[in-house]
């Protein structure tokens, strides 16, 4: 007998729910495939035209900047689309590489993966450093290899190298049937059939389509559909057909072609996450313990957004639902604090509109307004306590030591450091040398240093002072190397909120010299916790 009354409504909701989020390198589409996946789910009737984004500095939501240009509403952070009797929640992830660590929290929420890679460019930095986090995670990835309406590379060429360089066995599902720059269609390998496309101005509305059998497709095609057939002989030689049990354990991946700009393939994407993509699952405390799915609600905070409009000044925490009925005005509990918090004001949609959210199920997220006192990694929850283990987190590679140029407002600059860093902007490292006036702040890329100076100021009008400090490299270590460190030249302990000890090193050099002569030290890499 379980400890709570069973639930099954909680359980049919959260099979019916898919989470996932798309992870691409800057430009390979991800902004145009969200776009219309919206379109063939029916949430937008009709595209709008992508303007240049040339310069258009990704800061906070490429959804934002997505809002304001089509003028469309739709969520900054997720974005939850009922498809086929489904709801599909899509997590907005940050395009640029500087906000790496806000991508990684929020695949700690998705259950799958989108990967977008760009048929002329195939792997690219970005897209291996988030398929690493994904990999580390088990997370089930979906390949979809976009703009092949122009001239790439052979897709063949890219199957090889998501086998070589990054382990993974693409099973393609759909493929290009025509020659770069004359794209026809999609060979549908699990229906066995030709998918061929009308033309629609730059994919504003769902295209039209006319499935062809493989016998009119050879009429029809030629030589084109021929090569289609070979490549889909080879991947049955070579096993590489869709593998549901290796797909869900992130060893291989379903791969579908297409261009998101001209709408081939989004349709078969689409129904596949509906299909193919698992519905949310127990998650595991942090003592490893599965909380189950009808358990009474619970969740953890994976991002925090204060002042996103200067109109709604206050503090958005978005929890992901791991079990149980959410319904507003529950009160429920900060795991960290003990303290009660109260959900009166929920809501779902952010940007430009607004909308109060009543109830969410596993697998949905839910925003949380005046969530003061919350941070990034926060777990909450009604009935039997839980408490999720922490989020994922980079080493740091950039350092600054920061002060208020104006030394009567270090009120304003302390508090706006401390809100700051509880929301994940920058990380702040203490050590008895620095005081509170004058912290260390650690960073993945350099412009989360600029989203602080320019919030500090416009939000807590402080004028900050940055004095980049000499570091390159960091490692987690304990205690007794911290201590055997202290001794040591080029190289600080410091300690983040959270009780981590990370050792700061001036270079690589420094640090592998003591790794050699002092096997001994604990100096750990920080990848993904
Ligand atoms: P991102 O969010 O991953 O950074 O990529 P985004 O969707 O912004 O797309 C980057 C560029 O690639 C855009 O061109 C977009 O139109 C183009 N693109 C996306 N998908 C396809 C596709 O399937 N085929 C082709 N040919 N192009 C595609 P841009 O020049 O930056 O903007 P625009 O001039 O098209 O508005």
């Amino acid at each position: 007998m379980p400890p709570w009354p069973p639930a099954d409504g909680v359980v049919a909701a959260a099979r019916q729910r898919r989470t996932f989020a798309i992870i691409s390198h800057p430009d390979a589409g991800k902004t145009t495939l969200t776009e219309k996946l919206l379109l063939y789910a029916g949430a937008v009737a009709e595209a709008g035209a992508v303007r240049a984004r040339e310069g258009r500095r990704r800061v906070r939501s490429d959804w934002m900047a997505l809002e304001q240009e089509r003028g469309i509403s739709i969520s900054s952070t997720v974005l939850q689309l009922h498809v086929g009797g489904r709801v599909l929640n899509l997590l907005d992830t940050p395009g640029h590489r500087d906000f790496s660590e806000d991508t990684y929290r929020v695949l700690a929420a998705a259950d799958a993966a989108i990967m977008v890679l760009d048929v002329a460019k195939g792997i690219e930095p970005q897209t291996r450093k988030l398929f690493e986090v994904c990999r580390a995670r088990h997370l089930p990835i979906l390949t979809f290899l976009n703009k092949c309406d122009r001239p790439g590379r052979d897709p063949l060429e890219i199957v090889d190298e998501l086998e070589d360089q990054l382990a993974l066995r693409a099973t393609p599902v759909t493929w290009p049937v025509g020659e770069p720059g004359d794209l026809r269609g999609l060979a549908d390998f699990r229906r066995d059939c030709f998918v061929r496309y009308g033309r629609t101005t730059r994919g504003a509305t769902v295209a039209e389509e006319e499935v062809l059998s493989p016998t009119h497709a050879a009429a029809e095609e030629g030589a084109e559909w021929a090569r289609a057939e070979e490549a889909a002989a080879l991947f049955r030689e070579v096993g590489a057909t869709l593998d549901e049990k290796s797909f869900l354990a992130g060893e291989s991946s379903p791969l579908f072609a297409g261009a998101a700009l001209t709408n081939f393939g989004v349709r078969h994407l689409l129904e596949a996450i509906e299909e193919l993509a698992p519905a949310p699952v127990p998650a595991r405390d942090a003592d490893g313990l599965e909380r189950p799915l009808e358990a009474p609600f619970s969740g953890f905070v994976f991002k925090i957004q204060a002042n996103m409009d200067p109109s709604h000044r206050d503090r958005v925490a978005f929890v992901r639902t791991c079990s149980g009925h959410f319904e507003r005005g529950m009160t429920l509990t900060l795991a960290r604090t003990g303290r009660p918090f109260s959900t009166k004001y929920a809501t779902s949609l952010f940007g430009s509109a607004r909308q109060t959210i009543d109830e969410a199920y596993p697998g949905d997220i839910v925003g949380l307004v005046n969530a003061t006192g919350v941070r990034v990694g926060d777990t909450l929850f009604t009935g039997p306590p839980v408490q999720f283990p922490p989020l994922a987190t980079l080493a740091p590679e950039l350092f600054t030591v920061a002060r208020a140029a104006d030394v009567s407002r270090f009120k304003q600059f302390r508090r706006g450091v401390s809100e700051l860093e509880e929301e994940g902007v920058v990380t702040v490292l203490r050590d008895e040398a620095s005081g509170d006036a004058e912290p260390m702040l650690a960073a993945v890329g350099q412009m989360q240093f600029e989203v602080l100076s320019y919030r500090l100021r416009e939000e807590y009008g402080v004028e900050v002072v940055l004095s980049p400090a000499p570091y390159t490299v960091a490692r987690r270590t304990d205690r007794a190397t911290a201590e055997a460190l202290a001794a040591q030249r080029s190289v600080r302990v410091m300690e983040r909120r959270d009780g981590l000890l990370l050792a700061l090193f001036e270079s690589p050099y420094w640090l592998d010299r003591l790794q050699r002569d002092h096997p001994e030290y604990r100096l750990e890499e920080l990848v993904v916790d």
